[in-house]
């Protein structure tokens, strides 16, 4: 055996050294190798965070956050639910003991009654699972219902609009069934606004589609698909019993963070997914699966294999917080204007600084805590965009992370950018007029030809 000390130097024998090199570099399987590859956004956050560090003294504005702001509000909320839990006889249940692998009954309990009284729905308990953050449960979902099947065939994961959620590039075990579909674009040229619709002449849900995903409101673009959009591609999946996930991170009742009204749809083969993380509580990692008994009892199994069940103690106060309420009240008076304000303050500083004559389009704000600007015939890559933005101090994401299993080529994908919407109201508009000069910049050194 092998020790390594590290207040002594030590004198290592070719052997000894070698096995320790094996040790540090063990042989991956293919999975290994795919997972231990980060894919989409989560690449790029490297050299955000190593730009972020050796920033020196230039000023950066950093839009390209992902994570939610701790809103006092919110924070007393949590913090009240987690002084009542530690005062009640609860406690040494709920963090000294296993549990069951479908999630804490007493939150269960909670988004059934919640959601039957909001939704007029009749869920019982096995409707429901809890998960350890929603991104573990599309992880599940894609690989029991994506990837090969007993006899070789292979069973897809359909994105229907693309751009959508870059984590849905790493949930795949079997990379080569993830499939998304280019959207089409219902353009406001003289509003420089736009939003992208699934094009339905394209997307293609078969006996051959496993499950088909998508965000709603979405990350990254804010785009909320339509009631009718929804109640489309759920009865395109029907008849081959296709589950169909909505991802609602971002949807009512909590975080309630749609600017625009949006119906939640439910059905027997639509799996309504949501989580705690944009309401307050990421770090407890809760995710929501709400549909079919079927599909929650697979999901479950899956669960128990991977991981048993979700941490106890974010499950508990989350029960408490859905059922007096205050979540929902929270998300919808405090998050939801929150955001919806400093969407209206990109909008603003952009208009006020874009030149007019610029193919210029963001994207319309209908919810999320992003917003998504598309530079058409932009002269140089997203990446490159990004690259010059650093230099004038702001921070964003490129665009062409966001389109995993898009496999056609497309300029557009090099186009665009997501800018989040957890700057300060400062730095939002500072942040819009740098980028606005550096852009105009751009096009100036190489203009668009008409
Ligand atoms: C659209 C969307 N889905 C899922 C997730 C994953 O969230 P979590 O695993 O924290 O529930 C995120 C996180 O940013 C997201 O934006």
């Amino acid at each position: 055996m092998i020790s390594v000390c590290f207040t002594r130097p030590i004198f290592l024998s070719t052997l000894q050294l070698s096995l320790l090199l094996k040790l540090m570099n063990p042989a991956l399987t293919k999975i290994g190798d795919q997972m231990s590859n980060l894919t989409g956004v989560r690449a790029i956050m490297k050299d955000i965070i190593e730009t972020l560090k050796s920033g020196g003294g230039q000023d950066l504005i950093n839009l390209s956050a992902g994570n939610p702001l701790i809103l006092p509000e919110v924070e007393q909320l949590w913090r009240d639910c987690t002084a009542e839990l530690l005062a009640s006889q609860e406690y040494g249940e709920v963090v000294c003991r296993y549990g069951s692998s479908q999630g804490y009954a007493p939150l269960i309990e909670a988004v059934v009654k919640d959601f039957n009284r909001r939704y007029g729905l009749n869920l019982t308990d096995r409707n429901v699972l809890i998960t350890p953050g929603s991104q573990t449960l599309y992880f599940y979902a894609a690989n029991v219902f994506g990837g090969y099947t007993g006899n070789g065939d292979l069973k897809q994961i359909v994105l229907p609009l693309s751009p959508d959620y870059t984590g849905y590039g790493g949930i795949c075990l079997v990379p080569e069934a993830l499939v998304a579909y280019k959207p089409s674009l219902d353009i406001d040229a003289a509003a420089h606004s736009f939003k992208y619709r699934p094009d339905f002449s394209q997307v293609s849900i078969s006996e051959s589609t496993g499950c088909v995903i998508f965000s709603r409101p979405c990350n990254p673009t804010g785009n909320v698909l339509t009631d009718d959009e929804v109640r489309k591609i759920a009865a395109l999946a029907a008849p081959y019993n296709v589950p169909v996930l909505i991802d609602s991170a971002y949807a009512p009742p909590f975080p309630a963070l749609n600017f625009t009204d949006m119906s939640l749809i439910f059905g027997e083969n639509i799996l309504h997914c949501t989580s705690l993380s944009k309401a307050g509580l990421p770090g407890e990692r809760i995710g929501i699966a709400i549909g079919n008994e079927r599909l929650i009892q697979v999901l479950e199994s899956f669960q128990t294999n991977a991981s048993l069940h979700s941490s106890r103690y974010g499950q508990a106060i989350a029960a408490r917080a859905i059922n007096s309420g205050a979540l929902a009240q929270i998300a919808e008076q405090v998050i939801r204007p929150f955001y919806q304000n400093k969407f209206a303050i990109v909008e603003n500083a952009l208009e006020a600084a874009m030149p007019k004559e610029l193919p210029w389009f963001l994207h319309r704000g209908e919810g999320a805590i992003f917003s998504w600007l598309w530079l058409q015939d932009l002269p140089i890559t997203d990446w490159e965009l990004y690259q010059e933005l650093k230099k004038v101090g702001v921070i964003v994401v490129p665009g062409s992370t966001f389109f995993p299993g898009l496999k056609e080529e497309w300029a557009h994908k090099h186009q665009c950018v997501r800018i989040s919407l957890t700057g300060s109201d400062t730095e939002i508009a500072l942040g819009m007029q740098r980028l606005a000069k550096a852009v105009e910049q751009v096009y100036q050194r190489t203009p668009v030809s008409a």
